[in-house]
């Protein structure tokens, strides 16, 4: 449904200002995003939902999370990114959309209440979910309520560090939830710490730091190699952070 993405640099102004300044975009000319899944990756501050916000508003999504029925916006930091993207797509009409950052969840959940206590045309928003206040539930049971009762085959989907609510088993659940909505034509644009999540089959990962963004295999990103390190003898590398010199 995505096909690439590219920046129209002639219709940069400033570079020297943000986003255009993040080293993640200095040399950014076009990238594929034709897979299933695909991933973007890299330390805080990388330049990760800058780009997940401007591909978002492309695709008619609220900037500020949810799909394009929701409106609102609390902080109107929205960058210049998505004037001067290119997103070459392929998406039917009436294609399922939704962002959800995780970042902005409780923000979506209260505006959710909000519209189901005003609104009397339809069923409430909520029926969506599986029937329940997202507020009535943890962070994690209302990330697993979007995948499984929400998103649907043929959707296309944003998430914004998807796994920050969640157990490694259920990160594990979510791996399998997505593969079957993959199976049935649904897309996803992960942005995501988890090496967990990073193991997604078939993915295209794409590594933001501090000489652009490439794509990358599983084993050669930063954060599986760290994770690898530590876990292989979390008490030395402590110990090697902690000692003094
Ligand atoms: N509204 C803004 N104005 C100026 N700079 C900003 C703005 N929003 C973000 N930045 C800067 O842009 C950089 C990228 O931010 P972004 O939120 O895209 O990072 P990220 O990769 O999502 O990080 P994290 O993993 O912490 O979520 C950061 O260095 C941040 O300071
Ligand atoms: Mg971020």
């Amino acid at each position: 449904m995505l096909l690439s993405l590219r920046i129209d640099w002639d219709r940069v102004g400033r570079r020297d200002v943000y986003p255009f300044d993040l080293p993640a975009f200095a040399g950014l000319d076009e990238i594929d995003l034709d897979a299933p899944v695909v991933m973007f990756v890299g330390a805080n501050g990388s330049g990760k939902s800058t780009l997940m916000e401007a591909i978002a508003v492309q695709l008619g999504c609220n900037p500020e999370g949810g799909s394009p029925n929701f409106r609102f916006d609390t902080a109107n930091t929205l960058s210049d990114l998505h004037r001067v993207m290119r997103l070459a797509r392929r998406i039917p009409r009436n294609t399922d959309r939704f962002f959800y950052r995780a970042d902005a969840f409780h923000v979506l959940a209260t505006e959710m209440r909000r519209l189901d206590a005003e609104s009397s045309f339809g069923p409430p928003i909520k029926t969506f979910y599986g029937g329940q206040d997202l507020h009535e539930m943890s962070h994690g049971q209302s990330v697993m309520r979007l995948l499984r009762h929400r998103f649907r085959g043929r959707g296309l989907y944003l998430m914004d560090e998807p796994e920050a609510a969640l157990a490694p088993e259920t990160q594990l659940e979510v791996i399998a939830r997505i593969v079957q909505l993959c199976g049935e034509g649904a897309r996803f644009v992960l942005a995501t710490h988890s090496p967990l999540l990073m193991a997604l089959p078939g993915a295209l990962i794409y590594e933001l730091d501090e000489t652009g963004i490439a794509r990358r295999a599983y084993h050669e990103l930063g954060h599986v190699r760290l994770y690898k390190r530590f876990l292989g003898d979390p008490h030395s590398v402590v110990a090697r952070l902690t000692a003094e010199d």
